[in-house]
């Protein structure tokens, strides 16, 4: 197939980014963008004029649902992407996924087999796969430079108390809001999966209590989550996630083999530089550190610099997969999109039952789906049923109305300016 895919995108905040790319991709046709904040459709107008792109933008899903496309990205709430995605595969289009990619383990289930039926492309748009710094951990991990993998870590860390307002709006119910310490954690965990092609199997998190800061933005959830994991061929990994106190914030990893080890830099340069460690080199007394290539190195992908230029190869490797180029076997499938997210769900249920461990299931084998089908544990009012999780495992107060009115005026007054 070489014609270019005609794609929408679902969400105009986070998917102002991905308007950005796929209005200049040369295999992509953007025809159509949804928002409910009409202010965001009109900001998507200029932008699209800017680059000469006539797309249709609607408020509401229906009417964007009807419109005649390939694909599909959704960058809509964080814990609301299975269904639009369960909707969007069953009608025959290919899925993009901004994270996280299910909401409750049942979900979960029910994505995998809606991919499976509908034998679209399914892609997870997590990016900080595909910082420098990943990608080359993963070319060279793959390429035997590091011997099999030991141990591994992986962090993010992002203070937003300064941005919480204008990424919550003030709005009690925003997921942001409903969060709990260690759902978020695709960003930490999600490139040891892909550097190693190793899937957690058993996983014990924890969590600390929440801090004041947040609580008088309106999250009640614990200040971080960590999560420790054992690994399919018996190495360990640590991810961290959270509101921890650090300017700039902690995006960093750390791969160990049996040969080596590799990290990104943790302070000056981040995700754009690796340190190496290779066994058998004379005892280095200089660090060994280069800033790897890029993977891609085209107009586009250098003016995409957002999240340290992943933002480009989320959106690159969709179109590749859906056009069956060999680059597209860099997407990240519904597989491994719930190897990296489901540690998360299960890590939680280990911190509200005294850091018991539990096993991570492997949705590729249909038997091991059965137990999780029904189980719609979450901290969401609105699908959790009767298995309604606290936002914290520590003693927490209700936070009051008035701290959310207060967050909406400041947010209100900023759209002001
Ligand atoms: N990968 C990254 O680096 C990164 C960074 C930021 C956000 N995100 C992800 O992007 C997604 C969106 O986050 P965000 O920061 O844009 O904030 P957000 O979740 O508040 O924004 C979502 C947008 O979708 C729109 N929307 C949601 N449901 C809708 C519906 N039914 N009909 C019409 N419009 C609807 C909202 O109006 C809003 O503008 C989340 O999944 C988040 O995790 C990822």
């Amino acid at each position: 197939m070489d014609r270019k895919i005609r794609i929408g995108v679902f969400g105009a905040y986070r998917g102002m980014t991905m308007i950005q790319v796929l209005s200049r991709h040369p295999d992509a046709e953007l025809v159509a963008i949804c928002d409910k904040h009409k202010p965001l459709l009109d900001k998507c107008k200029l932008s699209l004029e800017e680059h000469g792109v006539n797309a249709a933008l609607y408020e509401d899903f229906e009417s964007f649902f009807a419109h005649d496309m390939d694909a599909v990205v959704l960058a809509n709430y964080a814990n609301e992407h299975a269904p639009f995605a369960i909707r969007l595969l069953d009608s025959g289009r290919h899925v993009c996924s901004e994270v996280l990619p299910v909401e409750t383990l049942s979900q979960a289930v029910a994505l995998v087999e809606a991919v499976e039926r509908s034998g679209k492309v399914y892609a997870y748009a997590e990016n900080y796969c595909y910082f420098a710094a990943t990608q080359e951990m993963k070319r060279r991990y793959q390429a035997g430079d590091l011997g099999e993998f030991t141990h591994g870590e992986g962090e993010y860390v992002h203070d937003c108390e300064a941005i919480w307002g204008d990424i919550t709006y003030g709005e009690r119910d925003h997921w942001r809001n409903r969060l709990y310490s260690c759902y978020y954690c695709t960003h930490s965990l999600g490139p040891i999966v892909t550097i190693t092609g190793t899937r957690p199997i058993r996983v014990v998190g924890f969590e600390n209590p929440n801090v004041p800061n947040m609580w008088e933005k309106g999250y009640a959830g614990g200040a971080s989550g960590m999560l420790v994991m054992q690994m399919s061929n018996g190495a360990t990994v640590k991810s961290l996630n959270g509101y921890l106190k650090r300017e700039p914030g902690s995006v960093w990893y750390s791969i160990y083999g049996q040969k080596g080890m590799m990290e990104s830099d943790r302070w000056q340069q981040g995700v754009n530089r690796v340190h190496l460690f290779q066994e058998g080199n004379a005892l280095t007394e200089q660090d060994i550190a280069y800033n790897p290539k890029p993977v891609v190195d085209t107009v586009l992908s250098r003016a995409i610099d957002t999240h340290g230029g992943g933002d480009f190869y989320t959106m690159h490797y969709f179109l590749e997969k859906i056009l069956g180029r060999p680059a597209g076997s860099e997407a990240i499938d519904i597989y491994q999109a719930l190897d990296m997210a489901l540690p998360g769900l299960l890590g939680y249920q280990s911190i509200l039952n005294g850091n018991k461990p539990f096993d991570v299931p492997d949705f590729r084998i249909p038997a091991e789906r059965e137990p999780y089908r029904y189980n719609t544990a979450c901290t969401n009012p609105e699908i959790a049923g009767d298995s309604l999780l606290p936002r914290c495992s520590f003693p927490t107060k209700e936070i009051p109305d008035s701290v959310y009115e207060t967050v909406r005026q400041a947010w209100e007054a900023k759209q002001k300016l």
